[in-house]
């Protein structure tokens, strides 16, 4: 099998590096395609690798058919529809760290450019004037920097300031007083932020929350003379606004690397000599571009392969120890979700998950998935996945619940799910052996033993003398070997079950014989 890869953004050769080595990934790059040469194209790739310039649109993800992954070379992940990704079940990853000291140093150098005013100095002199006098700058030193958006960037911006001797205040939701301590920073909030400072730096993503976060209203709060510092995202300011403000004098400059639309060669705040700018640069670096396409290419190759990808961004990050305790329990989770759904006919309305013993103090929202992806399958075939199924239970109107328990009936650790359907529930229970592997050790009310795999065919009968003598008789007429049989029975003559694991698939036709024997009242084929 042969994966392939389009690179539809300049990455560094040597960044994807670890994409050209790899066995059984072909590996394209083709810049500068249309939207529409990208919805043609793309059917055939098996991933997508892009910087900013692509914009991965809906259509562009529906028409990729086999599309498992698209990787962002850099941190902001706005010019990929997250939704339509989940939705297909294609995992979008990002590097979300090899571009932070590019960004950083970008910002800095913005800050020190428009403080002592040096591009438009310099075009000046380019243009033969020795202009001494317009061009007087401010120093940086005693000055307030109010930083909003204190992550990645946002620290290493507010630790290299502190170094130009400046005051540092931060707004961001997760900053406790702790961190800022720690940092030699102020905490404050959103208001105090852009009220005290001469500096603005702005580090968050765009978010619906932060898009137009600097307007005219935040602005007019400012101090009068402040100057604004976007090396973030486009979208965060109102540039309209920004622009009226810096036309009246109440922001004497501004230094911009992002814009609302790129490219911006033609934008009105371009004309305002107060503005400086650069044309995205912040990650521009020979070590940023190298670092982000090595991190985003480790990432494709190890979902091509199989293996778990360490920066998935529309899929909860699970640190690697608590990855490695969880990952044996994800073919149980899936077995118990698939005999789940083999037991009913009726709608699914809920399932209840309870992890217990060993299991009680780790993330289950992994193994959660596999149990949905398992339940779903019958509906959605291979089309479900880890990164879509929470979405798919979600538009079929599943309840989930998660229940974490000490208490595991006996064993190290179980794994019990029940479904609720319209006329009543159904219990399927599992557990790890160590050393062993996965058992199902309860299937509605028995108590089993039960190696979750192959063909397995389930009857619900009556316990009478002769049932079980007439199904190996009838499966052996249809030549079904029979490798393992369990039954279970409430009390004797009562309900029971028959869990029988056979050598083959078995049709409908093969089953049809077992239905009209009298005390057989259900049999269902279960393909693990
Ligand atoms: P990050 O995720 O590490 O940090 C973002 C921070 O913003 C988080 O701490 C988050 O809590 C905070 N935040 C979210 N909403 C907020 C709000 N309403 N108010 C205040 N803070 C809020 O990201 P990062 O790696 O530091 O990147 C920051 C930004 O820089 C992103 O927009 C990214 O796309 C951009 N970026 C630009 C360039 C460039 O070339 N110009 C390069 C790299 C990153
Ligand atoms: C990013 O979000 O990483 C930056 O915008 C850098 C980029 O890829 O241009």
């Amino acid at each position: 099998m042969t994966y392939r890869v389009l690179i539809s953004d300049p990455l560094s050769e040597d960044g994807i590096f670890p994409l050209r080595e790899a066995k059984q990934i072909e590996v394209e790059m083709i810049t500068d395609l249309s939207p529409e040469q990208l919805v043609e194209k793309i059917a055939d790739y098996d991933a997508l690798l892009v910087r900013s310039q692509t914009k991965v649109t809906r259509e562009i993800i529906a028409a990729g058919r086999k599309l498992k992954i698209i990787g962002r070379a850099g941190v902001g992940v706005d010019n990929i529809d997250l939704e339509a990704a989940t939705e297909h079940g294609v995992i979008v990853v990002n590097a979300p760290d090899g571009n932070t000291n590019s960004a950083a140093e970008h910002t800095i150098a913005m800050l020190m450019a428009l403080a002592r005013k040096i591009p438009q100095a310099y075009y000046a002199l380019k243009q033969q004037k020795w202009d001494r006098k317009s061009h007087v700058g401010v120093e940086l030193k005693g000055k307030t920097l109010g930083v909003v958006g204190l992550g990645r960037i946002g620290r290493e911006v507010a630790l290299r300031a502190k170094g130009q001797r400046m005051k540092v205040i931060a707004f961001d939701p997760f900053l406790t007083t702790e961190k800022a301590d720690q940092l030699g920073i102020i905490k404050g909030s959103i208001d105090q932020v852009i009220e005290v400072a001469d500096f603005l730096t702005l580090h968050t993503p765009l978010l619906k929350e932060t898009k137009h976060l600097i307007d005219a209203t935040a602005i007019a709060k400012m101090k009068p003379g402040v100057q604004i510092i976007n090396c973030a995202r486009g979208g965060i300011i109102d540039e309209e606004a920004l622009y009226q403000a810096i036309k009246l004098g109440k922001v004497a400059g501004a230094a911009l690397d992002v814009f609302e639309q790129e490219p911006a060669t033609n934008h009105k705040l371009l004309e305002l000599p107060e503005v400086i700018a650069t044309p995205h640069l912040g990650a521009s670096t020979v070590e940023a571009q190298e670092s982000v396409a090595i991190d985003v290419s480790h990432d494709v190759v190890r979902l091509l392969t199989g293996d778990l990808v360490r920066n998935p961004v529309n899929l909860p990050s699970v640190p690697k120890d608590v990855m490695k305790k969880i990952e044996p329990y994800f073919y149980l989770a899936e077995k118990i979700g698939m005999i789940l759904s083999h037991l009913t006919t009726e709608v699914i309305e809920e399932i209840n998950l309870s992890y217990s013993g060993e299991l009680h103090d780790v993330e289950v929202g992994p193994l959660t998935r596999n149990a949905i992806k398992g339940l779903l399958k019958c509906h959605f075939g291979d089309h479900i996945n880890d990164v879509n199924a929470a979405y798919l239970a979600e538009q079929q109107g599943l309840v989930i619940n998660e229940l974490i328990t000490s208490h595991a009936e006996g064993f190290v650790n179980l794994i019990k799910a029940e479904i609720k359907t319209k006329s009543g529930s159904k219990v399927v229970a599992g557990t790890l052996l160590r050393g062993i592997g996965p058992r199902i050790v309860q299937v509605e009310s028995y108590n089993v033993d039960l190696v979750p795999e192959g063909h397995i065919i389930f009857i619900r009968h009556t316990d009478q003398p002769g049932v079980i003598g007439k199904v190996g008789s009838m499966l052996a007429e249809n030549h079904i070997n029979i490798a393992t049989m369990q039954v279970g029975r409430s009390n004797i003559g009562g309900a029971a079950i028959m869990l029988i694991t056979v050598d083959v698939a078995v049709t409908d036709q093969d089953l049809t014989g077992l239905t009209d024997v009298e005390e057989i009242l259900e049999v269902v084929a279960l393909e693990l």
